[in-house]
């Protein structure tokens, strides 16, 4: 760690803007990602999140203020990152080790390569035998790990991840968050996760980035000082978790006042 990877400094993003459909998404979102660095985004539903990490992905452009990786401006997306969504977006026509492999491919990686490296990346998500597997054949945790290797399998510089367990059951969702930390801790990508989860995020993260309503500003970012594997009824990890929840409660609250329907015109 040490340099800084993704710099976002006072970004601001309006949909349409100067029409009456112009949403205020973000305000003002100014936070530097470090270089190995796992860093969470948590806020009230609509606040912002997924259009954030859709700029970080180059997807969206920011409407005003500066938006980096490596110092460069984000001008589009590229291959050094990888992206994880809450849908396992994987091609149903084609099985497990071709999919992992897709950005390979269209790299012109030679087929040595791609076999050796689809194989490395088999073994750390735990899919060893299910090489020739329809993804119509995995269960969801599984479809999400062939997701996840894809986005490693480029060895991009930083991962992005939306929801990536949100429709997971609770058991797999635990296991998927064992094995994230676990390729975290081998591969040292620089990841911005987005999460709805409180748990999942100081499960996680180094740093809990809590937006507030929107149009999202940075509200609170938590520093997580617990050694991994971490436990959720650890004293530490209770106490963070009152915090977050104390302060993300707050901006909810904001977040139902606002969408609220005026009495009268119930
Ligand atoms: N393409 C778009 N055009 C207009 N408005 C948009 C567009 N994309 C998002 N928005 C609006 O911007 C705001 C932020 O949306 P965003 O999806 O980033 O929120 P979020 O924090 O990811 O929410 P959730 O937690 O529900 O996924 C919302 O009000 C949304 O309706
Ligand atoms: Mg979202």
């Amino acid at each position: 760690m040490g340099r800084i990877k993704i710099s976002a400094k006072n970004v601001e993003k309006h949909f349409n803007p100067g029409t009456p459909e112009e949403v205020k998404a973000i305000e003002d979102i100014t936070l530097d990602v470090m270089e190995g660095e796992f860093v969470s985004l948590l806020g009230p539903s609509g606040c912002g999140k997924s259009t954030f990490l859709f700029m970080v992905g180059g997807f969206e452009k920011a409407t005003a203020g500066s938006l980096t990786l490596n110092d460069v401006p984000i001008e589009g997306p590229g291959a050094n990152r990888g992206i994880v969504f809450q849908e396992y977006l994987l091609f149903p026509w084609q099985v497990v080790s071709k999919n992992i492999a897709y950005g390979l491919r269209i790299a012109g990686v030679p087929k040595a390569e791609q076999d050796r490296r689809v194989a490395e990346l088999i073994s750390m998500i735990g899919l060893q035998g299910f090489e020739n597997a329809y993804p119509e054949s995995l269960s969801g945790g599984m479809k999400q790990r062939v997701a996840i290797a894809r986005a490693l399998a480029y060895d991009p510089e930083i991962l992005l991840m939306d929801e990536p367990f949100g429709a997971l059951d609770a058991q797999t969702r635990g296991r998927m968050i064992n094995d994230l930390t676990r390729i975290h801790q081998s591969t040292h990508k620089t990841t911005l996760f987005v999460t709805h989860s409180v748990e999942e995020a100081i499960l996680l993260s180094d740093r809990v980035a809590l937006f507030s309503a929107r149009p999202a500003r940075i509200k609170n970012v938590f520093e997580i000082d617990l050694p991994h594997p971490r436990s959720v009824t650890d004293e530490k990890f209770v106490h963070y978790e009152r915090l977050i929840l104390d302060s993300l409660e707050e901006e909810v609250t904001k977040t139902i006042t606002a969408n609220a329907v005026p009495a009268e015109n119930l």
